[in-house]
Formats: C-alpha cells, sequence, structure tokens
C-alpha cells in the first residue's frame, strides 16, 4: 500500500496509450490510491468516461461547462478536482498538452485545472518518434522541466504507427514504480550509490560450480529504495532472475572476482557502498576448461580465498560511507557487532539467516558503533526504505 492516504488526478489526453491507464487507473487503486479521472474530449475517442468511471469507482469530468460541473460544491471543477490532490498524473500526455501546458493555455476542464493546481504536476508523454524529437516538443519539455514538472518517460520502443523510437509512453507497471519513487522522501538526493547483490558463482568446469543461496531480493530491494530517494544507484548482481528496479544502472557478474572488478571500476564516485552479495569465500583455482566427466572419478578442487570486497572497500583511501550485511544462524548480534569492527565499516545490517533466504520479509538488526536498532519483521522493500534512512542520518 504505497500510496495509502494519496489523491491523484488522473487526466487523460488524446492517444492511443489510452488503453494503458485503464490498467493504471486500477492499479494506482490496489496500491492505495484514490483516483478521480478528468479526460479531455480527444482522451473520449480512445476510451469512453464510462470505462474510466467503472475503473476509478467515481463519476468522470470531462467538461468545465457542463451538467457535471455542478457536482462540485461551488461549480468551479477546475479549482475544487485539484484542492485535495496529492499530485495530478496527466497519461497519456499528447505533444498537445505539453505545449498548452508549457504555455500556460487553459481552454479545456484538464489544462484550466493543471494551470490552476497548487499540487505536483507529473506527465507521462506518449507521441510519435518525430513528434517527441521535434524541436517544438523538446524546447516544451525543457520549460515543463524548469517549471518543475515531472517527467516519466517517455520510453523506447515500437510504436502503435508502426514507427520504433522514443515517445512510447511508459508501462503501467513502469508508471507505478515512479509515481511511487515520486513520494518518497529524497534522503539520498544526487548521492551515488553502489550496491551488490545476489550469489556469485565460481565455475568448476564449464557447466558445473559452487554458489551461494541468495535469491538478491534485499539488494534489489535496496537499488530500489535509494533510487526512490533520489540516489543515482549502480547495482553490480550475481545470477538472479530478478528485473531490475527502474532508473538503476545494473551490472551483471557472475565470479566474485568479476564483482570486485566491476565494484572497483564504480567505487571512485560512490559516496555509498552497500555489499549485500553473499560473496563465495573461494574459488576454485584449478577449474577445468573442458567438461569434467563422470568416468573419471572425484575431481580434486584446489581452492583459493577470494577477495573481501567490503573489506576491501572500507580500506580505500576516502572510502565511501560503507554497509555490511550479515546473515548468521544464531547469536546475530554478537556477530553482526564481530563484523562492524573486523571489516571497518559504519554499519552492519544483521539478520538469521534461516529467516531471511529467499523470503520476503524479515526482521532486521542495525548494528553501527552507538548500538543496535531492531527493525521488527516487513517486506524487503519497508525494510530498505528504512535502511536508506538509517543511512542518509548518519551521512549528514
Ligand atoms: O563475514 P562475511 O564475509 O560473511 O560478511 C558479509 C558481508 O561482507 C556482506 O556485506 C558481504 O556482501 C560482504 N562480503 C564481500 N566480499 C566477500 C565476502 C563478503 O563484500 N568476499
Amino acid at each position: 500500500m504505497d500510496l495509502a492516504g494519496k489523491h491523484l488526478v488522473l487526466g487523460m489526453t488524446g492517444g492511443i496509450a489510452a488503453y494503458k491507464v485503464c490498467e493504471l487507473a486500477r492499479r494506482l487503486q490496489d496500491h492505495g490510491a484514490t483516483v478521480q479521472v478528468v479526460m479531455t474530449r480527444a482522451a473520449q475517442e480512445f476510451v469512453t468516461s464510462t470505462t474510466m468511471q467503472a475503473l476509478s469507482g467515481k463519476p468522470v469530468f470531462t467538461d468545465q461547462w457542463g451538467a457535471e460541473g455542478g457536482r462540485v460544491n461551488n461549480a468551479m471543477p477546475h479549482i475544487d478536482l485539484t484542492r485535495e490532490a496529492d499530485a495530478i498524473v496527466v497519461a497519456p500526455a499528447s505533444a498537445h498538452f505539453l505545449a498548452k501546458t508549457a504555455q500556460g493555455l487553459a481552454d479545456d476542464l484538464l489544462s484550466t485545472l493543471v494551470l490552476a493546481r497548487s499540487c505536483p504536476l507529473l506527465v507521462a508523454p506518449a507521441m510519435n518518434v518525430e513528434m517527441w524529437n521535434s524541436a517544438a516538443t523538446q524546447r516544451n519539455v525543457q520549460t515543463l522541466r524548469g517549471d518543475g514538472v515531472e517527467l516519466l518517460g517517455p520510453g523506447v520502443g515500437d510504436q502503435a504507427c508502426g514507427e520504433t523510437g522514443a515517445g512510447r509512453m511508459l508501462e503501467p507497471s513502469e508508471l507505478l514504480e515512479d509515481i511511487i519513487a515520486f513520494f518518497q522522501p529524497k534522503l539520498l538526493q544526487d548521492k551515488r550509490v553502489l550496491i551488490t547483490a545476489g550469489p556469485t558463482f565460481e565455475p568448476i568446469d564449464p557447466v558445473r560450480g559452487i554458489t551461494n543461496l541468495s535469491s538478491g531480493k534485499m539488494g534489489f530491494a535496496l537499488a530500489r529504495a535509494a533510487r526512490e530517494a533520489g540516489a543515482k544507484v549502480t547495482l553490480v548482481t550475481g545470477p538472479t532472475q530478478l528485473p531490475i528496479p527502474r532508473g538503476v544502472r545494473r551490472l551483471d557478474v557472475r565470479t566474485a572476482r568479476e564483482m570486485h572488478d566491476d565494484v572497483m571500476a564504480y567505487v571512485n564516485h560512490a559516496q555509498v557502498f552497500i555489499g549485500v552479495a553473499a560473496v563465495a569465500d573461494w574459488h576454485v583455482s584449478n577449474a577445468a576448461t573442458s567438461k569434467l566427466k563422470k568416468g573419471g572419478g572425484a575431481p580434486a578442487l584446489h581452492f583459493e580465498p577470494n577477495p573481501d570486497i567490503l573489506a576491501t572497500v572500507a580500506q580505500l583511501p576516502g572510502a565511501p560511507f560503507c554497509v555490511g550485511f550479515a546473515a548468521e544462524t544464531d547469536n546475530v548480534v554478537e556477530h553482526a557487532k564481530a563484523k562492524l569492527n573486523s571489516k571497518r565499516v559504519q554499519l552492519v545490517v544483521a539478520n538469521r539467516a534461516q529467516d531471511a533466504m529467499g523470503s520476503d520479509a524479515s526482521e532486521l538488526h542495525l548494528v553501527d558503533a552507538h548500538g543496535v536498532t531492531t527493525l521488527p519483521a516487513d517486506d524487503k522493500l519497508a525494510q530498505a526504505r528504512r535502511i536508506v534512512a538509517a543511512i542518509a542520518q548518519r551521512l549528514v
């Protein structure tokens, strides 16, 4: 319920992407928002107001003059509709709508309430690639950004007109993620955050290897939470099946040594380093280059230690603020305190390995030089947001 208590005005202008906004209206409510739909005349050429009324559970506003205006207290829908709103989201936002908004024109209900708003405006452009790239649209986009309007996308890809390029409206799931992010406090604005996640995989031969149990969920949740907080996030991840959070740069690696190398390549720019990955402590130094045969008997494997990525980063001159993770089966807090000192990091996040592995919720202990704070069990994104807040508090 990331949008609990939020009231959104969902403005729709004319564009074929309007059909995706039917889904968005539903998803926003699934996350706790109330949604008041306002449609332009062109939007109703693509989706009917009846459809949007059914999906939002509220009468849809389409006209500043008509009888529906009388439903609002003093018949001033252009004022009243947004006074209670936490934001106006316009999706799809046509090139024409962007131009009107950049100019401050107000010739229908949606443009009038956008001009009269006292809340933030988020727009999700949807148009043909040439319209998006045109000098006029780009000029209008610059103006809108300068006026503090939040641009959601557009995405790049196939378009309904048959062309390919920038101008595609973001998918409903992407818009939802961006709208949720918009409402999170910007505790790490413009900070660079480097995160490791997932397991590593150390080959024995081309088809076999040694790995650790790690779903990657906590590291990915932290990447999302840091990006929501305004950070520029790079995520170095071992093999996982998880989708990358929006706006996060992802570097895929397999072995601990590859993870180490990517971390070292990016760490200079980072103000925060969070080592969440379950890194293998050893690699096989005599890994075979062709598949080992069963008939050849059990292989004699030789192991060499992997670099300790977190400890290495923590010892760099001008090291970033370093956060380690400790999944322990017993004496969780004691082990975490020991790790804080042995790795010389500023914060260790500890949990019980049995509870944490692959699960969506776990109790966490934040251990630093001043003591221990326990975060009761909650889902990993909620916990990740608390960890981000704890880091931000310690950075200042
Ligand atoms: O004591 P242990 O090495 O298991 O500590 C775990 C913490 O150290 C985690 O934050 C993990 O990401 C990090 N780590 C690392 N490189 C290693 C081993 C662990 O960055 N080779």
